[in-house]
């Protein structure tokens, strides 16, 4: 029976070795055309700057912070998985304004962090339980002024709308025969990843394994928080909602 439960655990998300499993799964996200527009979306919300210290709550492989942490004075990730930080480490090295903190995020924030001027979250609270005290946290962690972005799968997501959406984005950006071409040979590697990965976290949402935030919902959680909400969208085939508060 212990070892039936241990089995369940470990495909929910709340469980660290789930989000191990999946580390080379995310790692491959980096070359998914889609999920770079939608860290160009948060990038000019956040718009970073050298002297800037941010704040990265659930680093994964590193996809954000990679092209991120060029922009900014300084990043500090959090992220519980061991197998997401050693492959975050790797990604990252050579670049020495980024600290990585394996961390528990379901503890909320460490105490010793100091003063961020932003904070960015992508696709992370929806799998944790304590959301609003966390997004509490991030707002107090930041200066007056300071903005925290976060992007998230949201309740608008339709996996056929996205699907939808990758043939659309191909079409026009290929020829004809070079669009037939690709896809009977190879489809990128990281819209195939995209793909699975969200239709795995719908399947988790269904089952109550992830949270599909309402956009009127997390822009509640902000204000509560103590951040007005300068913008707000749902993104990319409805498939994320991208929220962004200023600390008042
Ligand atoms: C869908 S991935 C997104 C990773 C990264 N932000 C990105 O955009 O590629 C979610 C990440 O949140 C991390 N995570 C989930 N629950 C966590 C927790 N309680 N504490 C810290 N990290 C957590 C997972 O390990 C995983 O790396």
């Amino acid at each position: 029976m212990a070892v039936f439960a241990d089995l369940l655990k470990r495909v929910l998300p709340s469980d660290k070795r789930y989000w191990n499993f999946y580390a080379p799964v995310l790692e491959v996200l980096r070359s998914s055309r889609r999920y770079n527009t939608l860290v160009s979306e948060v990038n000019k919300q956040l718009d970073l700057k050298p002297t800037d210290r941010v704040l990265e709550t659930g680093t994964g492989t590193g996809n954000w912070a990679i092209p991120s942490c060029l922009l900014a004075g300084q990043v500090v990730g959090l992220e519980f998985s061991p197998a997401m930080v050693e492959r975050a480490q790797r990604n990252l090295a050579g670049n020495n304004n980024v600290e990585l903190r394996q961390w528990d995020l379901e503890k909320g924030l460490p105490q010793d962090l100091g003063v961020f001027h932003k904070a960015v979250s992508v696709a992370v609270h929806g799998y944790l339980k304590n959301r609003q005290q966390l997004t509490t946290q991030v707002a107090q962690a930041l200066a007056p002024g300071g903005i925290f972005a976060m992007a998230t799968p949201c309740l608008g997501a339709k996996f056929l709308d996205v699907l939808k959406a990758e043939v659309r984005e191909s079409w026009q950006t290929d020829t004809f025969p070079r669009f037939v071409l690709k896809c009977f040979t190879k489809l990128p590697l990281g819209t195939v990843a995209a793909l699975v990965f969200g239709g795995i976290v719908q399947l988790k949402a269904k089952i109550g394994a992830a949270h599909f935030y309402a956009k009127d919902e997390l822009e509640a959680e902000f204000r509560q928080a103590g951040l007005s909400v300068v913008y707000s969208t749902i993104t990319y085939a409805s498939q994320y909602l991208l929220v962004v508060g200023r600390k008042n």
